[in-house]
């Protein structure tokens, strides 16, 4: 009670704006003073299947966070250390390592204080849950509300905050964290995602020290192209796949995001996750929302395959569109023709593509634009009407060769962006984001599309809307994004430009979501010259994510293997290509194996294959689909990983356990044959499994193994052992449990 009433004595002796306070506003203070000294603790249990999330009030009235791991049914030691624990959301005032929320306040007040006023749980429905607990500032007319969702079978909470005042002037937010967690621990390994464009998701892990330790994205679009929002925290040593205290997030935001991670002298470290603050402070009126995005995570004390195998359970539920739902096999002409094609040459390409298996043939870059066409990457993006000259009869003539050879059809587009070289541009030069008094600053000789702008919102919409009606036959979009913002700047925003950072992903939220009010059955592919975009504020709405541009299969088992923490199988395309990425030269059944942990399809000129590789081609095509469902809907449980073992080994595990698929690669020849042993995981050690090595190429290891029938038991605990000794040898193997 002492502490609180100097801290607001403080607050006016020192405030340098200073302003009468209204006899209302006295009352209140007064009030809450009283309230808060006479404050009852509380504890609020934030709980799913194993984890406790616990929070407690003390004494000021001043929300704590006790607690984050497994579940304890008796809380009430808690009590003991309420007082002392550390704020569940710090804001800029008292607290100034590790601010979630900073507002400068009408009056020009740099600080804010907040008290808890209440807290209610309402089921949405068996699995959900949503804890909301209001928090006021001491002083000014301000309310924070802290929201957690709990998804209780899949062992996740979703966590957001929510801002509004009703100050006489604007107030303006300079730090607004979705969410800030505590921890006590010892040590600290953090694993997260570093790379660049055809080269993302490389599992970076460092230990963390006293200080600060940020990873964010400040490039505004397409903002995962250097680091995704997702990180793995392990609490007692490094990062273990089976063993070990693991906290894993993620940011539900296609924006500039960032995570911080401050430890103290103490060993006591803060994580703050949510939208990047940097050069976006957003000034806020009166009786307005500000919404932070969700922060999702998870706990483990089995390490780090127990929080991935929760968070592709929830994302197959509820973060990824369709993810129960089925997957096309599906022939991309990107690699196989760019932008070099016609009518004539695809034809010749689809009628191959419905003889061999595929299911959809997708049209990619280049079909539109005819004052400028489409010929390269220079001209013609914003002017979607097709290309007389390249297909002179339409899409929908297209659609309908694809239909009479049994394929469904899609369509690339790239919506958000201009070539300076197109009608569009001549028209609306003001559309684009650039800075005043700046060049432009072309990317791939390409602008971002300023969608603050709501009539560039109608425009992007119409160009969906239109292509969709008046192209019959289109079941699959590609929703392409190659560049990231430069010299930053909107006509549109006027003097609120650090606003661009926050409406631009919030306006493309509301297209998507717009679009698929009217288009809920089409299949939506999310691509930004690769895995530029994959969160789950935009999987919701997309079935399929392009993990990268680099398509050599040696590359892609690490890039797959990153980007697999946190978002399923059943979302990855992954094609078997001629490999334009490096030209390294892998065997066709080493690409196939490799694309097969996936969504399988190719990008290749299918009508140029020799008998051979057609051969091998339709076999594999016709294998997977026999046990995609098991890649799609099972659990993955990782093996060996590529970054400390020349041989790579994953498996999935369907739910009931009744398949299983081992996949296993060798990433270069040595001296000596790899003979690691496989130890399998997630199977039922009961049950009696048939082994059968399935999309085989001209030789097998797996002689000793083949068509005999092992115990579940065995294969955990003594598990499989064979040779791999080639450069870029792979074997896929079937477990089929025996009734
Ligand atoms: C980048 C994508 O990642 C590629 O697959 C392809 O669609 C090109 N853009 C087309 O411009």
């Amino acid at each position: 009670m002492i502490a609180f009433y100097m801290n607001i004595k403080t607050k006016q002796r020192f405030f340098p704006f200073k302003k009468k306070l209204s006899i209302k506003t006295t009352i209140v203070c007064v009030l809450m003073i009283i309230s808060s000294s006479s404050f009852a603790q509380k504890l609020i249990r934030i709980e799913t299947k194993d984890n406790l999330l616990l929070l407690g009030v003390d004494t000021n009235a001043i929300l704590k966070q006790l607690y984050f791991g497994r579940i304890i049914n008796d809380i009430g030691g808690f009590a003991t250390s309420l007082e002392k624990s550390a704020e569940a959301y710090s804001t800029y005032g008292n607290d100034v390592e590790h601010t979630a929320l900073r507002v400068t306040h009408s009056d020009g007040n740099l600080t804010t204080d907040l008290m808890f006023v209440s807290s209610n749980t309402t089921k949405q429905d068996d699995n959900i849950s949503v804890t909301k607990i209001i928090l006021k500032d001491k002083y000014y007319p301000d309310e924070v509300t802290l929201f957690y969702k709990t998804y209780f079978e899949q062992d996740i909470i979703e966590q957001w905050m929510t801002f509004s005042h009703k100050e006489k002037s604007p107030v303006t937010l300079y730090n607004f964290a979705s969410a800030s967690l505590n921890f006590q621990s010892p040590a600290y390994y953090l694993d997260y995602f570093y790379g660049d464009w055809a080269n993302e998701f490389n599992l970076i892990e460092t230990k963390l020290s006293e200080g600060t330790k940020t990873i964010d994205s400040k490039l505004g679009v397409r903002t995962d192209q250097r680091s995704n929002q997702s990180f793995l925290l392990s609490l007692n040593g490094k990062l273990q796949e089976d063993d070990g205290k693991v906290i894993a997030g993620t940011l539900a935001w296609p924006g500039n995001w960032q995570l911080q991670f401050n430890e103290d002298h103490y060993n006591n470290l803060y994580v703050t996750a949510g939208m990047n603050p940097f050069a976006s402070e957003y000034i806020l009126k009166a009786d307005t929302t500000f919404t932070a995005p969700g922060f999702l995570f998870t706990y483990s004390d089995k390490g780090a395959g127990e929080t991935t195998r929760n968070f592709h359970r929830w994302a197959r539920k509820y973060g990824i569109a369709d993810g129960y739902g089925e997957r096309d096999v599906l022939l991309n002409n990107w690699e196989a023709t760019y932008f070099d094609f016609d009518e004539e040459k695809l034809s010749s390409i689809i009628k191959q593509a419905g003889e061999m298996g595929f299911e959809l043939f997708l049209l990619d870059d280049g079909w539109f634009a005819n004052k400028y066409p489409r010929n390269d990457d220079h001209a013609g993006l914003g002017d979607w009407e097709v290309n007389h000259k390249k297909l002179p009869h339409g899409l929908s003539y297209l659609a309908d060769i694809c239909k009479q050879n049994n394929l469904k059809f899609g369509i690339w587009v790239e919506p958000e962006m201009v070539n300076p070289k197109s009608e569009l541009y001549e028209k609306h030069s003001d559309w684009v984001i650039t800075a005043a008094h700046r060049d432009l600053n072309l990317s791939r000789n390409q602008l971002i599309l300023d969608i603050t702008n709501p009539k560039v919102q109608d425009y992007v919409y119409d160009v969906l809307d239109k292509l969709m009606s008046e192209n019959k036959g289109i079941s699959y979009i590609k929703w392409d994004c190659n560049r990231y913002i430069t010299n930053a700047g909107s006509f549109y925003l006027g003097n609120q430009q650090s606003k661009l950072f926050i409406d631009y992903p919030t306006a493309l939220l509301n297209i998507i979501q717009r679009f698929r009010k009217k288009y809920p059955d089409v299949y939506m592919m999310v691509c930004s010259g690769g895995g530029g975009r994959m969160d789950y504020a935009t999987m919701p709405y997309f079935q399929e994510y392009w993990p990268s541009d680099n398509t050599d299969a040696l590359d892609r088992i690490k890039i797959q293997w990153g980007l697999e923490y946190f978002y399923p199988a059943v979302g990855l395309a992954a094609h078997v290509t001629p490999n334009h990425s490096d030209e390294r030269i892998t065997p066709l059944k080493f690409r196939f194996d490799v694309a097969m942990t996936g969504r399988l399809g190719l990008d290749y000129r299918v009508d140029k294959l020799n008998a051979d590789e057609k051969t091998f081609a339709i076999n594999a095509i016709a294998t997977y689909k026999k046990i995609r469902n098991v890649v799609f809907y099972g659990d993955l449980y990782r093996l060996l990983s590529p970054y400390e073992n020349n041989r790579a080994a994953l498996m999935y595990v369907s739910e009931n356990k009744d398949s299983a698929l081992v996949f296993s690669f060798l990433q270069k020849k040595e001296t000596y044959p790899d003979n690691s042993k496989l130890l399998l995981k997630g199977l039922d050690a009961n049950a009696q499994y048939k082994l059968t090595e399935i999309n085989k190429g001209s030789f097998s290891r797996l002689n000793d193994y083949e068509g005999k029938t092992f115990s579940g038991a065995f294969l955990m605990n003594v598990g499989l052992q064979f040779d791999m000794y080639n450069d870029y040898e792979s074997a896929v193997i079937q477990l089929v449990k025996q009734q």
